[in-house]
């Protein structure tokens, strides 16, 4: 299993460009199999979870060909049962059901089983599907979900006690892109991934308006076509360089390949806690750099446009560092605060209790060994090493690496002391 070594303390400076969304891509990957005509796909990262969702393509029958950013898909002879094997890798698997019943009318795909950011459950996904005309069955483990009769568009509230559903709202979609009538998605979920996935699917000839609000309308056509699409920024890559930028650079960094639009929850919480942020005009490239008076302050995670859960982690890192006592409260996954424990082991002091962490910011922080527990709370300990004292060691690096793409790479071209010990898997 791969480490990364940081030498906290170096100033980072310089630029980089920034990845295509993975959670854009994933969803996108997943629509490919709509259609039996091939389609180009832009700017997909090339991380651990991409790449898991190409192998269960392939598993499924897909052609797939993939050079540098660029994934070519022809889904001409697909099958129903995506194989428990890769499945169970990556929870974002389950956006294989809504293309494949739409496309075949069965699909067989593995329950998603426990997940360490907290409760993950899929009701609203099979609530979505089963509204228009999905019927679901378990069986050792898989939901067999059948369209006998074909798919219906209905009006469908899709609304949890969490708030609204990313992957809920595009399987939902995906689904009735080929369904006969038109449904309507209340309550959906509009992060900017639903819209890309969503401009993806009407450029292969579906008919959806409404994408980034919270009712989207999917007017059933009888048939999709092949198309080229570019993937859109990963804004929690950017946010997270972002954070990085404001605990360790005087000089500021340049992302390069960013969308103001998208950033805005954490460029507001960065400018709160006294950073500076300058977005150049066009808003596709930004400048961070540390301000002289950091202060701590509150974040509610909210879905969007309010602060995404998946900078919860990142901003964290920054407030056990930052004078005075930050209150940070995720509302959309309450039990994703493992990260707080290891913060805690390199000095900080964090208490969590009931999905609120309360930070008391202490000078600095002293490297130690540490253990990545999933993506988010990973780049978190990046984050935190940067600055601290001495050496940290962070263990389990897969976890990062089914998220972002080239990580040390990007670091040391900043000016960070980072290295990858390689080791056996
Ligand atoms: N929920 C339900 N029932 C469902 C589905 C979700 O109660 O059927 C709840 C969840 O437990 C959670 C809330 O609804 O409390 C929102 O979850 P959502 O379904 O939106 O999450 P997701 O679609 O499975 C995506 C991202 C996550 C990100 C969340 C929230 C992908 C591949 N994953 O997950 O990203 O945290 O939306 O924004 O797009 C990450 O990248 O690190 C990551 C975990």
């Amino acid at each position: 299993m791969d480490k990364l070594i940081v030498h906290g303390g170096s100033k980072l400076t310089g630029s980089i460009n920034i990845s295509g969304s993975k959670n854009a891509s994933l969803p996108i990957l997943a629509a490919s199999l709509l259609t039996d005509q091939q389609v180009i796909i832009e700017r997909v990262p090339d991380v651990s979870d991409t790449n898991y969702m190409l192998q269960i393509l392939s598993a499924l029958g897909c052609e797939v060909e993939r050079y540098s950013g660029t994934v070519k898909i022809t889904a001409a002879n697909i099958i129903s049962e995506a194989p428990y094997e890769i499945v169970r890798k990556m929870r974002a698997s389950i956006c294989v059901m809504g293309p494949l019943i739409a496309r075949l009318g069965r699909a067989s795909v593995s329950m998603p089983g426990g997940c360490v950011i907290g409760d993950r459950p899929i009701d609203l996904h099979l609530k979505g599907l089963k509204a228009i005309g999905a019927q679901i069955d378990t069986e050792g483990g898989n939901m067999i979900i059948e369209a006998g009769s074909g798919l219906k568009g209905q009006h469908v509230d899709l609304r949890g006690k969490h708030g609204p559903t990313v992957l809920g709202t595009d399987n939902l979609m995906m689904a009735a892109v080929l369904a006969q009538g038109t449904t309507t998605i209340e309550s959906a979920a509009c992060e900017p991934e639903v819209v890309d996935l969503a401009d993806f699917l009407n450029s292969m000839g579906a008919k959806i308006t409404g994408a980034g609000t919270r009712q989207i309308t999917i007017e059933g056509v009888t048939s999709l076509g092949g198309t080229h699409h570019t993937v859109i920024p990963d804004r929690i890559e950017a946010g997270t360089f972002m954070v990085a930028g404001s605990m360790a650079s005087e000089s500021g960094i340049i992302l390069n390949r960013v969308r103001k639009d998208q950033l805005l929850g954490a460029t507001e919480k960065l400018r709160e806690s006294g950073h500076l942020v300058r977005f150049s005009d066009c808003g596709t490239s930004v400048s961070v750099s540390r301000g002289d008076t950091a202060k701590g302050c509150q974040i509610t995670t909210a879905p969007h446009p309010g602060f995404p859960t998946d900078m919860q982690a990142q901003f964290t890192a920054m407030f056990a560092t930052t004078p005075g006592i930050s209150i940070v409260e995720d509302t959309i996954f309450p039990q994703r605060f493992m990260h707080c424990a290891e913060l805690n082991r390199m000095g900080a002091d964090i208490q969590v209790d009931n999905g609120r962490a309360i930070i008391h910011g202490v000078t600095s922080l002293s490297g130690a060994p540490v253990m990545a527990s999933d993506l988010r709370a990973s780049a978190a300990l990046v984050l935190a090493a940067l600055t601290a004292d001495g050496v940290t060691e962070i263990n389990r690096l897969y976890h990062i690496d089914r998220g972002y793409e080239m990580i040390d790479e990007k670091l040391l071209q900043l000016g960070a002391n980072v290295e990858r010990q390689r080791g056996s898997a």
